[in-house]
């Protein structure tokens, strides 16, 4: 098939780019390069050897989208492109929900004049709220404390509506628990401007030298340490995740948590990076940061038994990946 791939220069998207070229499938990326650099296409065709259609576009912007659809006979698109970090979001609410609903509003617009029936979109795990564990797809979603997750939410709500009206529409909606790591070749993986948010990236800093320490926000939660527990996936696995969805999408609206099932929690995963790369991450424990929960991890019984996904790496993996990307990485 020919994918439209937005967002396809950034961490998850490139990684899913290679994942999509591998499995036969020709890529068409459009991106602003808001958060990252062109010279990623350039990476995903050296590790695949095949070549990548780049439009260099914002994708809230339906006059140079429409040249895509209108030059490329589309099959299927896959929305990654959006804004995505949540302090920001609190701090510039308008940024996120134009840059995020805007996107999608016009991507749909465009799938529907163009008769593109299918249409994966990137949401998150964040939906779920401070539910309890494990995250079902067919719990009630609950508010969520930042408008980047509204963003999500919202999204998958306008794509639900228009899947109703519209038969042959196909989505998926694929809930993303936490991606870290990076392709095995070491040369694409996530590459953040300034300093991180997330926490493997924080990690990976410190091992470098680059920052002092890891500070980890509170070991007071009712988990196995104390420190929070999250679900953290293999992007590669996640990358794979989308080709299975694509592959098995049928009409209607069907929601997958793309995650592993296995909580792990800040010690632990400090701990299983410090063992799997042989190097110390110094850390002290600071308060909790405002809007984090607990524990987070899917069930992922839906995704195995519909599209035939599970992830297949384990966290030595993630942490041995992510540490590789790095070192290469200036
Ligand atoms: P990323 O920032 O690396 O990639 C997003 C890409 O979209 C970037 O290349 C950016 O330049 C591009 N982009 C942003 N706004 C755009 C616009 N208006 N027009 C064109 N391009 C635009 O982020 P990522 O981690 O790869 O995330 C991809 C998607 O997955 C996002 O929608 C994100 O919200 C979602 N998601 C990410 C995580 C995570 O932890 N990384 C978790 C759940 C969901
Ligand atoms: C993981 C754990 C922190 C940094 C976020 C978004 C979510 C999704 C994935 C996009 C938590 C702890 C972190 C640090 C720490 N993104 N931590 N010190 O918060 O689970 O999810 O990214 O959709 O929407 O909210 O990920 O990596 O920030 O944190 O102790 O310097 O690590 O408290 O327990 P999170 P994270």
């Amino acid at each position: 098939m020919n994918i439209l791939v937005t967002g396809g220069a950034g961490y998850i998207g490139s990684h899913t780019c290679v994942a999509l070229l591998e499995a036969g499938h020709t890529v068409i990326v459009a991106d602003n390069l808001c958060n990252s650099k062109a010279e990623t296409i350039d990476k995903i065709k050296q590790i695949t050897n095949k070549e990548v259609t780049f439009y260099k576009i914002d994708v809230t912007d339906e006059v140079a989208l429409e040249v895509v659809f209108a030059t490329h006979k589309i099959d299927g698109v896959i929305h990654f492109a959006g804004l995505k970090a949540v302090g920001e979001s609190v701090e510039n609410p308008l940024e996120y929900y134009y840059n995020n609903l805007v996107s999608t509003m016009v991507l749909s617009k465009l799938c529907k004049k163009y008769n593109v029936n299918k249409f994966v979109f990137s949401s998150s795990a964040t939906v779920y709220g401070d539910n309890k564990v494990p995250f079902v797809e067919t719990m009630n979603l609950l508010p969520t404390t930042n408008p980047y997750g509204e963003t999500k939410a919202m999204s998958e709500r306008i794509l639900t509506d228009i899947a109703k009206v519209n038969p042959d529409f196909s989505v998926a909606l694929l809930r993303y628990f936490n991606p870290v790591g990076a392709h095995e070749s070491g040369v694409i993986g996530e590459a953040p401007n300034g300093i991180p948010n997330n926490l493997m990236p924080y990690i990976t800093k410190v091992a470098k030298g680059e920052l002092d320490k890891l500070r980890i926000f509170g070991n007071d939660y009712l988990t196995v340490d104390g420190t929070g527990v999250r679900d953290y996936i293999h992007v590669v696995d996640l990358a794979e995740g989308h080709v299975a969805a694509l592959d098995k999408l049928t009409a209607g609206v069907h929601i997958y948590n793309l995650g592993t099932g296995e909580g792990t929690s800040v010690l632990q995963l400090v701990k299983a990076f410090e063992e799997a790369n042989n190097i110390e991450v110094p850390y002290e424990i600071v308060e909790r940061r405002t809007g984090d929960i607990a524990s987070c991890y899917a069930d992922v019984r839906k995704a195995r038994n519909e599209i035939g996904w599970t992830a297949k790496r384990g966290i030595v993996e993630m942490c041995r990946d992510a540490w590789r990307f790095e070192k290469n990485h200036k």
